[in-house]
């Protein structure tokens, strides 16, 4: 249902989805839970999920903003994602379903998968994995990336999975900065009829990384790779091997030890490792999950993001597995080899939610309506959508083609630091395209000007958040100083995500975007930082400063200035070689739409870029005030 208000357009939940909604009562719930908030998550965390201890306190803000949550509990979050299930009826039921790009379909039962899980548990014990050692993860779309997440958190072992489309010099920044000691790969990936050479790449950022003692490649693509002997191991042989044994122990954790640490893009300087922990984040991300998504035993749940985001940690691995839930997981290109291969999948599945990001909808928009409706999309009854904001557009566009006007867009915003959704409609909520609505009940959110006073209605500020949650980072790993420093220092007492917003007179927020160095690529979160030391590393670049540049379809492109060496001319050659570097270094996602040479950079007196002055220049906008420019 729809209707015209003074807000604009208003879509309304039809009677079905109301009747089906885990929650009704958006605003008792949220009054609820900012009464008593503790009180509140309290009470979830005792009805939902199983701990092998109770917690003494569920709230500890005495070292704010260091917040503590169920302190004392013991549990493990794979206890409560696999263990547990087996005790009932869903030990027998569908856990993954996994389409490979080549139309290979493999399903794990949660029975299945747990022997798996345990299996490569095993393996890591046998290769010296403790409690609190930390295992990289580099691998694509396939199961085993779940697989590896999960042993690792069931021996209480720390994972840090970077994403498979990152390239050589960022996955050696991660691996060194994180001490890994092993590292879990596989020989490539599959994508639009390619295989990316994980392993080479792999193989060349250990070389300039020497701490990884044990490598295990799980052979996906069959290509021909390099064995380190003494070092590298393929999967599949050790997991035939009588080490690999089902029998083994999850490993009783603290709810505040860690659980994974996951590198972000921040202001200034090298990737930040956020620190997630064992009962926090279980409890917030399956308790969100559960009620935006309106979670039920006969869905197909689809988040067709990468494992290796925090949408895919909290979203594919974790809180579907909680929840008791079918996970639909497709390894390639959403449009390859045709563009209905994700209509193909819905229909050939029986997907019932599809969550996914506005660049994935505006890519499949461009190829038109014939193909999504040659395809039965009926079992469909929500949507969601991530990253960025999405435009009004392509919203309406998969409300009505994808959705059929039935399935309401859960447009929820939130952060790889915040762990889960923070601000999001339910299924109930009235929807405006392009607004996330409001705050998850507990979550108060604000809109807030330079003194932290609230803006008016309809008027740009600094977004915050003013309450704690329980799957809230606890900190970076390494570096508890920038974790106040970056996110609670600007407004004491509140939590700066880092974006601006708009909240409108209905106190619906209206996300704008980033007030930071964070460019946001096809709803990728790249720094400034990375990009530019990329450029820099190639031999012919003294300095560089790249910007995000608006674009229709990925939500922004990397625009980037550089400085060559003395005696070094532009060419068009050496933009493309530049790029490609970029490329080789950062990985695909990072490579500038734009390499501009240029015979200078703006900065200010201390030295800064100016960005804003770039970014001003290439859309040929007024630069604004200049009186701190050196030059
Ligand atoms: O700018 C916001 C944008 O993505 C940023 C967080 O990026 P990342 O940590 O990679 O996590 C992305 C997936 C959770 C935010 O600071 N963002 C995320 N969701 C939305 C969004 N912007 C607008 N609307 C959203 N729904």
């Amino acid at each position: 249902m729809q209707s015209n208000g003074s807000q604009g357009e208003v879509y309304y939940p039809s009677e079905t989805i109301v009747a089906n909604a885990n929650i009704h009562d958006y605003d008792a719930l949220h009054q609820e839970a900012v009464a008593d908030l503790a009180g509140f998550w309290d009470r979830i965390a005792r009805e939902e999920f199983e701990w092998f201890e109770e917690w003494e306190t569920t709230l500890d803000d005495s070292e704010a903003p260091f917040y503590k949550w169920f302190v004392g509990a013991k549990t493990n979050i794979v206890h409560n994602a696999l263990d547990r299930h087996m005790n009932t009826w869903r030990q027998n039921k569908v856990a993954l379903i996994w389409e490979g790009e080549d139309g290979e379909v493999r399903t794990y039962t949660y029975r299945q998968l747990q022997r798996e899980v345990n299996r490569f548990a095993s393996v890591l014990r046998a290769l010296g994995v403790v409690k609190g050692d930390r295992v990289t993860i580099y691998m694509g779309r396939i199961p085993e990336i779940i697989v590896a997440m999960l042993a690792c958190a069931k021996l209480g072992a720390v994972h840090s999975v970077v994403y498979g489309g990152f390239s050589t010099e960022a996955l050696r920044e991660r691996i060194d900065d994180s001490h890994s000691k092993i590292l879990v790969t596989a020989d490539g990936a599959w994508l639009r009829g390619q295989t990316v050479n994980l392993k080479d790449i792999a193989d060349e950022a250990l070389m300039r990384c020497p701490g990884i003692q044990n490598v295990i490649v799980v052979r996906r693509t069959g290509q021909d790779v390099h064995m380190e002997s003494g070092r590298d191991l393929w999967y599949h042989e050790m997991m035939n091997l009588p080490i690999a044994t089902t029998d083994i122990q999850t490993e009783v954790m603290d709810a505040e030890d860690p659980l994974f640490i996951l590198y972000t893009s921040g202001t200034t300087g090298k990737p930040k490792a956020i620190l997630h922990t064992h009962g926090g984040y279980m409890v917030g991300t399956a308790t969100t999950l559960k009620w935006v998504f309106d979670l039920k035993d006969t869905d197909v749940w689809w988040c067709a993001a990468a494992p290796g985001w925090i949408t895919g940690h909290s979203y594919i691995v974790y809180a579907p597995l909680i929840n008791g839930a079918t996970s639909m997981m497709y390894e390639g290109a959403p449009t390859h080899p045709f563009p209905d291969r994700w209509w193909q999948i819905v229909e050939e599945h029986g997907v019932t939610v599809l969550y996914t990001a506005p660049t994935a909808i505006r890519g499949l928009m461009r190829f038109g309506e014939t193909w999504p409706n040659r395809r039965d999309l009926s079992s469909l009854r929500l949507l969601g959508s991530v990253g960025e904001p999405i435009n009004p557009e392509a919203w309406k566009w998969y409300y009505r083609v994808i959705g059929k006007e039935k399935a309401p867009i859960m447009d929820t915003w939130w952060q790889t630091e915040t762990g889960n959704f923070m601000i999001t409609p339910l299924p109930v909520t009235p929807l405006k395209p392009g607004s996330a609505t409001k705050g998850f009940p507990g979550v108060v959110v604000d809109v807030v000007d330079e003194e932290g006073e609230p803006v008016p209605p309809n008027e740009e500020g600094y977004l915050v958040i003013k309450t704690p949650w329980p799957a809230m980072l606890r900190t970076i790993y390494g570096d508890p100083d920038r974790y106040v420093e970056a996110y609670w220092s600007r407004f004491p007492g509140w939590y700066m995500p880092g974006d601006s917003a708009k909240k409108d007179e209905d106190g619906y927020i209206w996300i704008i975007g980033r007030i930071d160095d964070v460019i946001k690529v096809s709803g990728y979160r790249l720094g400034t930082a990375e990009i530019e030391s990329a450029l820099v590393s190639h031999p012919d670049v003294t300095e560089a400063a790249v910007v995000g540049v608006p674009d229709e379809l990925k939500g922004n492109v990397i625009h980037a200035f550089c400085i060559l060496q003395q005696g070094k001319d532009p060419s068009r050659e050496l933009e493309m070689e530049v790029k490609e570097h970029v490329g080789h270094e950062m990985g695909p996602i990072a490579k500038p739409a734009v390499v501009e040479f240029v015979d200078s950079l703006p900065k200010t007196r201390s030295g800064k870029i100016m960005r804003r002055v770039l970014r001003a220049q290439v859309m040929g906008e007024p630069v604004g005030d200049l009186s701190t420019l050196a030059d």
